[in-house]
Parts: C-alpha cells; sequence; structure tokens
C-alpha cells in the first residue's frame, strides 16, 4: 500500500485513523507514506516521522519541502526507514533508496525521486533511478518508486522507463489523485498522483479563503492548512513473488 502526501495534523489523524483498518481489509504486507507536508503542511520532524510510524508505516517518502526543518537532517541519517530524493545534491542529509523487510523473507526497496520541470532537482531522476536501481536489484524482492513531481508529462514518461523494472511508480505533490491508475506492460504498477491524505476541503491542503483570495487578489497571503474534509489517498499494489504487479486499487477514504 502506499499512502499520498500527509498533509499537517488533519493527515496524520486521518493516518491513524484510516491506515491500520486499511492494512487489515487489504491485507497488506508494507505500507509506504509520503510524509513531506506532515509538519504544519511543509516538511517533516521526528516527531512527525514518528506519529507516521506509529500509525502503522514501514517507510516513509520525502519531496521538495525536505529541508524546512533543520532539526530533521540528523534524523534523517539515523533512520534507515525514511528516504528523501535520490537525485539531491550528494552529501546532502539523507539517503535516496531504502530496503524494509516484510513477512516471509519479502524485502521492499523503496526509491524517491524528485522531477525536474517546475522543481529543482540536481540531477536527472531518469538517470538517477538507473544508478539506484543497479544497486538494489540484488537486495531487493520488489521495488517501490515515488517520483514527486509537478507535471504530468515527467511523470507518465518516468512511467514509460520502469515499465517491466520495478513493482510501482507512484506520482506524488500535487496532491490532487489522478484517474489513471494501471499495471504497466512488464507489471509495473503505475499512478501519474496518488493525492494527498488530509484536508480535501482547501486548496491542495491549504486554507480556502486565503488561498483563493491570494489567486484574486494576486497579494502575498497566510495560509494556514485546512481542517476540512479529511480523507485518504492511497493505492494498493498486488504484486507476485516475482516482484511483478498483478493489480493496482486506487483508495479515496473520507476520515
Ligand atoms: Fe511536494
Amino acid at each position: 500500500m502506499f499512502v499520498g502526501d500527509v498533509v499537517g495534523s488533519p493527515g496524520r489523524r486521518a493516518l491513524e485513523l484510516l491506515l491500520p483498518v486499511l492494512r487489515e481489509r487489504h491485507r497488506v504486507d508494507f505500507a509506504v507514506v509520503n510524509g513531506e507536508n506532515s509538519a504544519g503542511g511543509l516538511g517533516i520532524t521526528e516527531k512527525t516521522a514518528g506519529q507516521i510510524f506509529a500509525a502503522g508505516a514501514d517507510a516513509i517518502t520525502l519531496g521538495n519541502h525536505v529541508w524546512k526543518h533543520r532539526e530533521v537532517y540528523d534524523y534523517l541519517d539515523r533512520d534507515p526507514r525514511i528516504v528523501r530524493p535520490a537525485n539531491y545534491p550528494k552529501g546532502n542529509p539523507g539517503r535516496g533508496a531504502t530496503v524494509v523487510e516484510g513477512p516471509g523473507g519479502l524485502r521492499l526497496g523503496v526509491v524517491n525521486l524528485s522531477g525536474q520541470l517546475f522543481m529543482g532537482a540536481a540531477r536527472s531522476p531518469f538517470s538517477e533511478v538507473d544508478s539506484v536501481l543497479a544497486e538494489l536489484r540484488d537486495r531487493a524482492t520488489h521495488v517501490l518508486v515515488d517520483f514527486h513531481a509537478e507535471a504530468t508529462s515527467e511523470k507518465v514518461a518516468m512511467g514509460w522507463h520502469l515499465a517491466g523494472r520495478v513493482t510501482a511508480c507512484v506520482g506524488t505533490h500535487t496532491h490532487v489523485p489522478t484517474a489513471d491508475a494501471r499495471v504497466l506492460p512488464g507489471g509495473t504498477a503505475y499512478i501519474t498522483d496518488v493525492g494527498m491524505t488530509g484536508p480535501h476541503g482547501g486548496v491542495i491542503g491549504a486554507n480556502r479563503e486565503p488561498a483563493v483570495r491570494g489567486f484574486v487578489t494576486q497579494m502575498p497571503q497566510k495560509l494556514g492548512t485546512s481542517e476540512e474534509d479529511p480523507g485518504l489517498n492511497g493505492v494498493v499494489v498486488e504484486a507476485g513473488e516475482d516482484g511483478r504487479a498483478i493489480s493496482i486499487e486506487q483508495l479515496l477514504v473520507p476520515a
């Protein structure tokens, strides 16, 4: 199971409420959660990461807000269950890929990448993922890639780049779920964007009124995290022992 960007305390509460139930219902072996907006809507802290793990996550992926809270830098180096985009500058805190152990000797490789279109990244996510996969080859039975990117074109291209090479390639960052979940040839589950776990009554997580006023007046606004209409967006991927995906099901669950 993969859960889309957890936004602020409404997102953490929705995750705490729903992840245990959904793990049970779908007999989930691994739950990976994008936590890059879990602390006040931007970034992550050791505390919010701890809450995501306590809710039932096996691994956490991140994105462009990874460096927002300084206190997390040391934690990113210490906890092997959390990954930030692999194609960020070398030498920065944290790691871009990890392997987590599951039931029956299953080992899930978890890779985090950032897009380059309308976003900053040090290196191309396409060549980066090739070298990361070469390094994971003998260490993981299954591989999930979280491609944290803005542009649908770049994400669709990554899906095709990885088709037949990983178990799942899921998109994050826009907070809006797309309706294109499918298994690509070669057994790679794909979706352009999983969506968000948080308040769907705002504007991609922010309070509705100031966000709308910002667009209307084109003046800066103090946004804050919305509390309205919380829910979980995710996907469940079923895969064989050969690491190939059989199905992908979209989850859009109100909290
Ligand atoms: Fe993001």
